[in-house]
């Protein structure tokens, strides 16, 4: 049985950083202030002090990001003169931004160094799979190296600041920001979060190629009514409690320096008034005392929600609340030193938030060294190395999700001479990056069609490159039977576009956008086998997607070396890993149709029963459960066994599961483990994933798999305020997904 694999040197060096920080960071300090920053802020003018929490754009307007050229900024150059500016954002590049630091610390008054973020969500010049893909991938050792590879990289163009992790909780392939987050498991969101902001964050805030980590969005983001996007959640505190604090928990756990609460209003209060959020769980019962940073405008949004009159009744509210720096609403520098003034603001409170601030800055090493971030020479060696892009191939291999794989299609044969490669994502350089491709350069991407040419450089391609198209082009349908008529081998690479996925692009109907479902069973009508890889950013609720194609790979949106990684798994240089971190329904009206769902007073399992809990047209199950992928061999496993069941009062139960691989080929199985609370205060969810392991087998070989669970993992919030321990029977469920399980039972006393 071997791990998987190994990465090479460099990107072994980031993955045992990644965990060394795992083991080393420390615990949350108290807001104890140095010195120094209690004596900067004695010095600072209310103006100034108003100017620290103003986040704003890095750039003037209508500047062209995409063009890499080097950037002016006389605007923004003058209003940090004038110490109206703490942050910018948007803004990348050694160069640019080190002009930025220079006005900062040499021009402005105080001398007081920026804070300089951006989205760096899933990658900076090297851009991994998005998040809902490295969820996919179950492996957090991968998270945590590309995490550090995210942070090298934009630090080396001045970044000290990321707008991430998201830790949304996503239960609706309509949200479009699924794309964004790691899933439907709070459970396995807050492992996540740990591993994403201690490699982010580093072993040191100061070191150099560490930058600020900011958890978001603060909180229930993604329960929007009818996923649409900035709409309203309605959720008890429990569902909070159960479902989307975790992470956060987690983050803060971990040492996050920064939290970015929700555009949302949960139960009508918007995220950055929302006091009992804010201040009584975020500062008194998870003990955060770092930064809190609105989403971009939201301050000027509470007039829309209904809550606030004006931008200065805004912002009074949100710093009030226990907001500390404002992101692009431009309210905070014009009111607040007139309202301390006139006694409508307390001015302790904006002294508060400006030590938060200058308290990070230190940090980060700002204070120190404020040119630590903007070395040029460091930001040319270290952008898109080579390390970096393999790690990013190894990554994208390990999100990709077998889903189906009728009469073993995949892995193609290599003595094929021929394929047919049709569809918008074919030879596409634009997608593959998904929505918030940072520094990423299209020109860069590793297309499907390349990864192909790369490994088989003597086999045709036939491209017919349509399908996104409003209106059918019989011209181009036509085209694209003929190449799938005349090609050994059948790839239709279907999907949304980037930009139809992630923030403010919830669908109604999340299918295949255009004629690709035409294109589909244009080509279906053939009687060839052929593959689909759907390059999305959430799952297609499609159902003739999924029942007339022979094979489909889930493949989200791969990163700039996705191209080559799906072709090494169509082709059987890799093998598929990959595992759902969201169950797929069979139709929208399903939604939100989720593994942890609890049980009701008339269960249904599945098909439509009289008299139970269901739909008389729709069965109760998803079409690919939590946890489901294939491998190119198969795998028996056996019951749960609890090695120290008799362990009275043991911490860690120790669950065994015995695999053996009963097909012709090596491969790669995830062990999953999930519990369920048979009797409790409150109904508990049917199935939460609680636990899991890869094995790796040769053809014919087994062994036993050992999963450790956290009794403290098996506690349950029984009132708001009360956190349960576990008693009484507990069913242990093991096997390949939510939906394939054997079962144990755990006495806790
Ligand atoms: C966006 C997003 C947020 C992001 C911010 C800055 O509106 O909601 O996640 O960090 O603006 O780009």
């Amino acid at each position: 049985m071997m791990t998987h694999s190994p990465l090479s040197p460099l990107l072994s060096l980031c993955a045992f950083l990644s965990g060394l920080v795992l083991s080393m960071t420390p615990a949350i300090s108290q807001p104890v202030y140095s010195e120094r920053v209690m004596s900067l802020l004695r010095q600072m003018s209310l103006e100034e002090k108003a100017g620290q929490l103003n986040l704003q754009a890095g750039h003037d307007p209508d500047v062209d990001l995409q063009s890499r050229a080097p950037i002016s900024s006389p605007l923004v150059e003058q209003a940090i003169r004038e110490g109206k500016v703490g942050g910018v954002l948007n803004i990348a590049g050694a160069g640019n931004t080190r002009q930025l630091q220079l006005v900062a610390t040499t021009q402005s008054r105080l001398k007081i160094p920026l804070l300089i973020g951006l989205d760096v969500v899933h990658g900076f010049r090297t851009i991994f799979p998005v998040p809902i893909g490295q969820a996919a991938s179950f492996n957090l050792d991968l998270i945590g190296a590309a995490e550090r590879v995210a942070a090298i990289e934009a630090t080396a163009s001045g970044i000290n600041w990321t707008f991430a992790p998201v830790l949304d909780m996503a239960r609706d392939p309509r949200w479009g920001r699924m794309v964004e987050t790691a899933g439907e498991s709070p459970w396995y969101t807050a492992a996540i979060a740990r591993t994403r902001v201690q490699s982010l964050q580093g072993l040191h805030l100061s070191d150099p190629s560490s930058m600020l980590a900011c958890a978001k969005h603060f909180v229930g983001n993604g329960a929007t009514e009818g996923g649409r996007e900035y709409t309203g959640a309605n959720l008890s505190f429990r569902s909070m409690r159960d479902n989307e604090l975790p992470p956060f928990e987690a983050a803060i756990g971990a040492g996050i320096g920064c939290i970015m609460p929700a555009f949302n209003a949960v139960d009508g209060v918007p995220g950055i008034v929302n006091k009992r959020m804010l201040s009584d769980v975020l500062r008194k019962e998870l003990q955060f005392t770092g930064l809190v940073v609105t989403d971009h405008g939201a301050i000027a949004e509470l007039p829309f929600h209904g809550v606030a009159d004006n931008l200065v009744d805004a912002s009074l509210a949100a710093l009030t609340s226990g907001v500390d720096m404002d992101m692009a609403s431009m309210g905070f520098g014009p009111f607040l030193p007139d309202a301390v003034r006139s006694g409508a603001l307390n001015g302790d409170l904006l002294d508060q938030a400006v030590l938060r601030v200058l308290s990070v800055k230190e940090r980060l090493g700002l204070l120190d060294d404020p040119f630590a971030r903007h070395d040029q020479r460091r930001e040319q060696m270290l952008l898109g190395h080579p390390d970096h892009l393999l790690l990013a191939r190894q990554f994208a291999e390990e999100s990709l999700v077998l889903l189906k794989n009728d009469h073993a299609l995949l892995p193609f044969k290599r003595s094929a001479r021929s394929i047919a490669l049709i569809g918008p994502f074919g030879a596409d350089q634009d997608h593959l990056m998904g929505p918030w491709e940072a520094a990423g350069i299209h020109r860069d991407v590793v297309s499907l069609r390349e990864g192909m040419t790369r490994i088989l450089p003597h086999i045709t391609i036939r491209t017919v490159t349509t399908g996104y198209e409003d209106k059918a082009d019989p011209k181009a349908l036509a085209q694209a039977v003929a190449a799938a008529r005349a090609s050994d081998l059948i790839v239709l690479a279907l999907g949304e576009k980037a930009m139809d996925s992630g923030e403010a692009s919830s669908r109604a109907n999340p299918g295949l956008p255009g004629q690709q479902l035409a294109l589909l069973k244009a080509v279906a009508r053939l009687g060839k086998p052929f593959a689909v890889v759907v390059i999305a950013g959430r799952p297609m609720i499609e159902p003739a997607l999924y029942a007339r194609s022979t094979a489909v790979v889930q493949a989200w949106f791969p990163g700039s070396q996705g191209g080559e990684a799906i072709a090494r798994l169509l082709f059987g240089l890799s093998e598929p890993v990959g595992r759902l971190p969201v169950s797929i329904v069979r139709s929208i009206g399903q939604i939100p149709l989720t593994h942890d769902k609890r049980s009701t007073g008339r269960p249904s399992p599945g098909p439509p029963e009289a008299w139970a809990s269901g739909y008389i047209d729709e069965a109760t199950t998803p079409l690919y459960p939590f946890g489901y992928g294939l491998a190119y061999t198969q795998f028996n496993y056996s019951a749960p066994m609890i090695i120290n069941a008799d362990e009275a009062d043991a911490r860690t139960y120790r669950i065994k599961v015995t695999v053996k691989n009963t097909g012709e080929r090596a491969g790669t199985t995830l062990v999953q483990l999930y519990t369920h609370q048979r009797l409790a205060t409150i109904a508990q969810p049917e199935k939460q994933l609680r636990g899991f392991t890869r094995l790796y087998l040769n053809p014919g070989e087994q062994a036993d798999a050992i999963i450790s669970l956290n009794r403290d993992d098996l506690s349950y919030w029984s009132t708001d305020t009360n956190r349960q321990a576990a008693q009484g029977w507990i069913d242990l469920m093991t096997g390949p997904n939510a939906a394939d399980t054997k079962t144990t039972a755990l006495f806790v006393r």
